[in-house]
């Protein structure tokens, strides 16, 4: 849209357009009210050196009047920067009445979202381009934040009550979803991704409610908050073997035998992790049964048979 502020991320919003409007303004203010100051006073040292021949007398000055036009004119600018700033800021947090309702439950460290027409996702926010949105916001434990840079908007996610962003993102795209406020070890990872569609797509993609892969969601969801990708996400320091491309592979046993990595497999190291220790891995996988329902089970297994590159691990293990 406005290419002349590239030097902040994305905007997808008219909204994030005047926040940077201002922003820049503030900070190039700030800049040239620096630049003057330093310059006076470098000025000034040089002009009042010991030993310069400058004039020590003072200057004979209408010093209320100076006085007093300094004062106003430095509270119109700041009262003039309020006004345009409480302007901006409350357009974000009104509501407007036709805004399309989405609901997000935070957790340690997911996301998830429900739509009114049905759709759930995980770490991902679909939403439409050019429609106001009013996301309502709620956590089942710590305090989390929901950021949306390219929108410039972000709002805390409280246990207990709702919250709630109001947005329309204009420009279709996919954009960083964050959480902003510490809640914990996995705090870095508990991020996704906002993917702002033209409203006919919206639509069709709000009507496929047979979500293709749901399953596979919820397993990597379940893959993260069981603490799976602790030991088994990229960069971990902890010896466990990689999934990633693990599905379908012969895995030599430390016994000397080998299987096929299959659903069993899966489904055995999972349950009774000391049954099929990999040859060179020692056996410290503790059993997750008891832990896990069949149906969640199945998701683990959906999402390992082809996990891609797995989450990156925040591992703070020893
Ligand atoms: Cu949730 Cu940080």
């Amino acid at each position: 849209m406005n290419d002349s502020l590239s030097i902040l991320s994305p905007a997808a919003s008219a909204f994030a357009h005047r926040t940077d409007t201002l922003f820049l303004t503030l900070a190039g203010l700030a800049l040239f009210i620096l630049l003057v100051l330093a310059a006076t006073a470098v000025f000034f040292c040089i002009k009042y050196r010991a030993g310069s021949r400058a004039s020590r007398a003072g200057v004979p000055l209408d010093a209320p009047r100076l006085e007093w036009t300094w004062t106003i004119a430095i509270l119109l600018a700041f009262l003039a920067l309020f006004a345009w700033s409480a302007h901006d800021y409350s357009g974000m947090t009104k509501a407007s009445a036709d805004a399309e309702p989405i609901y997000v439950v935070a957790r340690q460290w997911v996301w998830t979202v429900q739509h009114a027409g049905g759709r759930r996702e995980i770490d991902e926010l679909h939403v439409p381009a050019g429609r106001p949105v009013r996301l309502l916001m709620t956590s089942q434990d710590a305090v989390h934040s929901l950021y949306l840079p390219a929108l410039r908007v972000k709002q805390d996610v409280l246990p207990g009550r709702y919250t709630t962003l109001n947005f329309r993102a204009d420009v279709p795209g996919r954009y960083p979803l964050l959480c902003a406020e510490y809640c914990g070890t996995e705090h870095a990872s508990m991020a996704g991704g906002l993917i702002v569609m033209p409203p006919e797509d919206y639509a069709r993609w709000q009507a496929g409610a047979a979500i293709e892969d749901g399953l596979r969601r919820q397993g990597l969801a379940l893959f993260r908050e069981h603490g799976c990708v602790g030991c088994h996400g990229r960069g971990s320091t902890v010896r466990a073997p990689s999934l990633d491309g693990l599905f379908g592979r012969r895995v030599a046993l430390q016994d000397g035998s080998a299987v096929v990595a299959d659903e069993n497999y899966l489904r055995d190291s999972i349950l009774v992790p000391a049954k099929q220790v990999a040859a060179g891995y020692a056996p410290v996988m503790p059993s997750y049964a008891g832990q896990l329902s069949e149906q969640e089970l199945t998701a683990l297994a959906e999402y390992l048979r082809n996990p891609g590159a797995t989450p990156p691990s925040e591992s703070q293990h020893p």
